[in-house]
């Protein structure tokens, strides 16, 4: 995860502007087809694998809507805002189609694989659906939408992982990636929409990761963020070797590739991360310090109806192991919900008693959505008001904004490895990048390079950002 502060979900939201397709010159014959990307990093990758499968087919790409034969939306179906979002994007639509009636609508990711036809019934003008297991189908659906139907494939995988396409970065600085290791997910959070649209649980074979990862770092990148729903249950047998590798091997034999290559992860879950994996990062210097441990809830009632199989107090050992074994200066993150069902005032302290121990860097935080057809939705009435939920979250966002300023102002004065990333927002005289922990350094410029790693010595922070200067190595 990589936002700079800590945000609300309305913050958020603002930020989470789509992330469009760049031009990509090849034959286009085919036509030239736009993508628009909402959710996860899962699904900015999805968009990247998608891009790969229509240039290979003769499509071209475009950053400029208006030019666009095709226009696909990758959507997010996690929380009801993310859909609403996208159904203002397709109001929007209906000026583009009615200038240009040959243009086709496509929505790709979680909202199709949730909605189905409904999304075409619905939504008059979209012509194609497709689920995040049924991308290499798109050409032959592109096609069927070419004879004047329409076309949907919604199709859950149990093996799909699309290990041997290689993807087309478009979301890229080309110094940092993102690496799909496993799809889907088996936890079945009772509020969570995740196990519906995008399946069970699967993992990438070991060697096209590693593979990826080589041609990555070749191609001068100097970061990989290897992605999962949880990637603490990676698990790829081998068929012919017959070997099994667990994600703490994996991530060992991504950091071996190059010490130059640094290596994030997310997500991790609590009630699966290791002390192997714990002790995997400690070992090397290019495993990133920094660990997204979604908490969910302090309550032990709430994780029980949320099912996330842990109670507080496991999770506060397991935040004792990462202290044990990486020191205080690894990065902790955290995702809450507040206002889930039934959730009374003394169990939402429980969630401000939990930030207050651990006192995390940063945090992804939201009020409950209701999504249909998961086991919460089913079981128990939504019955905390927006009002109280609105009100849970401003507490908890405002006490983490008190822990990430005190996360940050214990690095003034200390000099912090950087790889350059790019320029800073908001000034083309400073450059910008991360610590280890994954905090946001901004420095003024000298000779370096973006891709470059530097030493920066910290002078002074906001709850979202450090300050500093160069330094010598
Ligand atoms: N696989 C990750 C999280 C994926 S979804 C994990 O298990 O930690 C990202 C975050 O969205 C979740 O951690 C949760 O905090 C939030 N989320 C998921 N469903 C939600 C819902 N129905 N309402 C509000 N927030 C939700
Ligand atoms: Fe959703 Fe839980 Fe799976 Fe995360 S672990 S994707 S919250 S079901
Ligand atoms: Fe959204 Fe699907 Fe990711 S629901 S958060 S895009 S897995």
């Amino acid at each position: 995860m990589q936002a700079l502060k800590v945000l609300s979900t309305e913050e958020k939201e603002a930020l989470d502007s789509p992330r469009i397709t760049s031009d990509f010159t090849q034959s286009d014959f085919l036509g030239k087809v736009y993508i628009e990307s909402y959710g996860c990093q899962m699904n900015f990758a999805d968009s990247e694998v998608v891009t790969s499968i229509l240039i290979n087919k003769g499509y071209g790409t475009t950053s400029n809507i208006a030019e666009a034969d095709t226009i696909l939306l990758n959507t997010c179906a996690i929380r009801d805002n993310a859909e609403n979002k996208i159904r203002h994007r397709l109001q929007a639509f209906k000026a583009i189609k009615a200038k240009k009636p040959s243009v086709t609508i496509g929505i790709l990711g979680c909202m199709a694989e949730r909605l189905k036809t409904k999304l075409i019934e619905e939504e008059k003008l979209v012509d194609l659906v497709a689920g995040p297991d049924s991308y290499r189908d798109l050409p032959n659906l592109l096609d069927q939408i070419e004879n004047g139907q329409k076309a949907i494939n919604v199709f859950l995988s149990k093996e799909e992982t699309y290990g041997d396409i290689e993807p087309v970065r478009l979301h890229s600085n080309g110094v940092g990636a993102f690496v799909s290791i496993m799809r889907g997910c088996d936890n079945m959070c009772s509020f969570c929409v995740v196990p519906f649209t995008r399946g069970r649980e699967r993992s990438r074979d070991t060697a096209s990761i590693l593979n990826e990862c080589t041609q990555l770092y070749y191609n001068g990148y100097r970061e990989i963020n290897l992605l999962g729903q949880n990637v603490d249950s990676y698990h790829y047998v081998n068929t012919e070797t017959n070997e099994s590798i667990n994600f703490a091997q994996l991530l060992e034999k991504t950091a071996q590739i190059n010490p130059d290559l640094r290596i994030r992860f997310s997500t991790s879950h609590p009630k699966d991360i290791t002390d192997e994996v714990l002790y995997t990062m400690q070992k090397y210097d290019n495993i990133c310090k920094n660990i997204h441990l979604p908490a969910q809830s302090g309550n032990n009632r709430i994780l029980e109806l949320m099912n996330r199989s842990y109670t507080r107090e496991w999770y506060l050992g397991r935040i004792q192991a990462i202290r044990n074994i990486l020191g205080e200066d690894c990065g902790i993150s955290h995702d809450i919900i507040a206002g889930f069902c039934s959730e009374t005032e003394e169990e939402h302290q429980d969630t401000l008693s939990l930030l207050a121990e651990v006192q995390y860097d940063f945090g992804y935080m939201f009020t409950y959505s209701e999504r249909p057809g998961t086991p919460a939705a089913k079981k128990y009435p939504d019955d905390i008001s927006d009002d109280v939920k609105s009100k849970r979250l401003s507490e908890i966002i405002a006490l983490q904004r008190i822990h990430s300023g005190i996360r940050n102002e214990r690095l003034i004065g200390r000099v912090e490895k950087i790889l350059v990333e790019g320029n800073s927002k908001k000034s083309d005289l400073h450059h910008f990048g991360k610590t280890d922990s994954n905090k946001v350094v901004v420095f003024p410029k000298k000779s370096e390079k973006i891709g470059d790693y530097v030493h920066v010595k910290i002078l002074s922070c906001t709850t979202g950002t450090l300050l500093g200067e160069l330094v010598d190595n």
